[in-house]
C-alpha cells in the first residue's frame, strides 16, 4: 500500500484512506482505526461534522503507528464558516483530536459569500505549521478559481463525490491540471453500483469484488479513495487495489454507466445556492 499523491504542498498522501464518517458506536472508531493500521491504511478523514473527532484522535494515539507515518485529515463545518471564527474551529478540532497538527485541514463547502474568508484564514493556520496542507471538499470548478486566482495558495486537494455513478471528469480535468489532487469520497457509492453487470463481469475476470473494481477504476482515474467500512474483511477488500489493472476498455465500459447519481445531500443551508 505503498502508493502515495505528491501534494503541491511538498507533503505526501496515502492514494488509500479510511474513511470515518458515522462510525461513532462506542469504541468504534479506536478499533476500527487498529484494525485498518494493521492492515497498512495511513490515512484517515474525519471531520468536525462526523462528531468523532475525540474517538479518531483515541483511536490515531493509540493505534501502535508512529503519529509521523499517519495522515489525518479534518474539515471545517459551514457553521463556523459564516460566523468567521475558522481559527477557533481549528483549534477545538486539533484539541478534540489531542494532536499538535493535522496532516490536511479541509473546507468541508463552498459557502458562497465565506470560502474566500476562510481559505485566507485557512493560510494562516497553514503558515503556523499546525496543518501541514489545506484544501477543499465539494468545490467545483467556479469555487475553485475564486480561490486561486484571490489567494497565494492553491488548495492541496479537493475532495469530492466521485465514483462510477457520479462521473466529474472536466472538475478532475481542472483539478489535475492545476495541482490539486483529488480525493473520492463515498467512493462505493454506499454499495449503490456493487450489484452492476459490468462490475460483476470484471470482478469476475479479476478474480475481485465489484468494490474492488469499482475503487480501482478510481484508482486509475489518477484520483485518492477513502472507503468507509467498520468490517475487518472490507477494510482489507478495499485496501486490495494495487495489485490489478484495468485496460483502456474497461475504463470505458465502467465510464459508461454513469448516470449522475449521487448519494450525498447537500446540506440544507446550501440547497438554494449551490452545484
Ligand atoms: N467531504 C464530504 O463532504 C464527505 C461526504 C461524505 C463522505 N465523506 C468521507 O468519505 C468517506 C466514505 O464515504 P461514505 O462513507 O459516505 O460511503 P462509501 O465509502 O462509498 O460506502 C460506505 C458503505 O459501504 C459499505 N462497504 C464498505 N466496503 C464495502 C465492500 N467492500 N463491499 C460492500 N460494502 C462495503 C460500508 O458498510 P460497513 O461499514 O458496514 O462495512 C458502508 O455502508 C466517509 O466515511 C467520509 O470520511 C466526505
Amino acid at each position: 500500500m505503498e502508493y502515495y499523491f505528491n501534494l503541491n504542498s511538498g507533503h505526501r498522501m496515502p492514494c488509500l484512506g479510511l474513511g470515518l464518517n458515522k462510525v461513532t458506536g462506542p469504541g468504534e472508531a479506536q478499533r476500527v482505526i487498529a484494525d485498518a493500521a494493521s492492515i497498512g491504511y495511513r490515512l484517515f478523514d474525519t471531520a468536525s461534522a462526523f462528531k468523532n473527532e475525540v474517538d479518531v484522535g483515541e483511536g490515531i494515539r493509540n493505534c501502535g503507528v508512529p503519529r509521523e507515518e499517519l495522515f489525518v485529515t479534518t474539515k471545517i463545518w459551514n457553521t463556523a464558516q459564516r460566523i468567521g471564527n475558522v481559527e477557533e474551529a481549528f483549534n477545538r478540532s486539533l484539541e478534540r483530536l489531542g494532536l499538535d497538527y493535522v496532516d490536511l485541514y479541509l473546507i468541508q463547502w463552498p459557502i458562497p459569500g465565506c470560502s474566500l474568508d476562510t481559505w485566507h484564514l485557512m493560510e494562516k493556520i497553514y503558515r503556523s505549521g499546525r496543518a501541514r496542507s489545506i484544501g477543499v471538499s465539494n468545490f467545483t470548478e467556479q469555487h475553485l478559481t475564486l480561490l486561486i486566482e484571490n489567494s497565494d495558495i492553491v488548495p492541496a486537494v479537493n475532495q469530492i463525490e466521485f465514483h462510477p455513478l457520479y462521473d466529474r471528469p472536466d472538475l478532475i480535468k481542472f483539478c489535475q491540471s492545476r495541482g490539486i489532487a483529488v480525493q473520492a469520497y463515498a467512493p462505493l457509492a454506499r454499495g449503490a453500483y456493487l450489484h452492476r453487470e459490468i462490475l460483476t463481469k470484471l470482478a469476475e475476470k479479476y478474480n475481485r469484488s465489484e468494490a474492488q473494481i469499482g475503487l480501482r477504476w478510481i484508482i486509475q482515474r489518477g484520483c485518492g479513495v477513502i472507503p468507509k467500512t467498520v468490517r475487518v474483511d472490507k477494510l482489507l477488500e478495499n485496501s486490495q487495489i494495487f495489485d490489478f489493472e484495468l485496460s483502456d476498455i474497461e475504463m470505458s465500459a465502467i465510464d459508461s454507466i454513469n448516470e449522475g447519481y449521487r448519494v450525498t445531500s447537500i446540506p440544507d443551508d446550501l440547497q438554494n445556492i449551490l452545484i
